[in-house]
């Protein structure tokens, strides 16, 4: 894969889009161009709550996460980034789907603040490579520039 590609295909879309069609389409853009990326979303942050925003894939029932709770919830407290490469061995985790094996989340915060989370779910084990989070880290900086 051609994340230096990829990233500038991201970076095309800009935030005169407005957040939500924006983040739809970096969403759509990665979940698409990415064989190990089956589900990317953002969660926004609202008071100790992750409420789902703009996502590409399977439909979740987590549509709400309470800070804590999951890989997401545990990203919400510390405001950093997690890799799980083997979700069966995370006991805080909520299955989205029984099809996922690895997740990453990446945090987006304005002035230390946590205002969302870039969620990436695989259907392989130990999908994401120290490429994978350099990529997606540049991501969450550009779809910062959305809020
Ligand atoms: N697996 C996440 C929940 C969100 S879904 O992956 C879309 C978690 O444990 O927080």
């Amino acid at each position: 894969m051609d994340y230096d590609k990829l990233l500038e295909k991201v970076r095309c879309v800009d935030a005169s889009r407005g957040m939500k069609e924006g983040l739809q389409m970096i969403c759509d853009i990665l979940e698409s161009s990415v064989e190990h990326y089956d589900w990317v979303g953002f969660y926004i942050a609202e008071k100790e709550e992750l409420v789902l925003g703009p996502y590409s894939g399977a439909p979740t029932d987590h549509t709400s996460i309470t800070f804590g709770k999951g890989v997401c919830g545990q990203v919400a407290l510390s405001k950093e980034e997690m890799v799980v490469q083997d979700v069966s061995s995370e006991d805080n985790y909520l299955s989205c789907s029984i099809h996922v094996r690895s997740e990453a989340v990446i945090p987006l915060l304005k002035e230390g603040e946590l205002i969302a989370e870039l969620d990436i779910d695989s259907h392989s084990k130990f999908a994401f490579t120290s490429d994978d989070m350099e990529f997606l880290r540049a991501v969450r900086d550009h779809a910062s520039t959305f809020f």
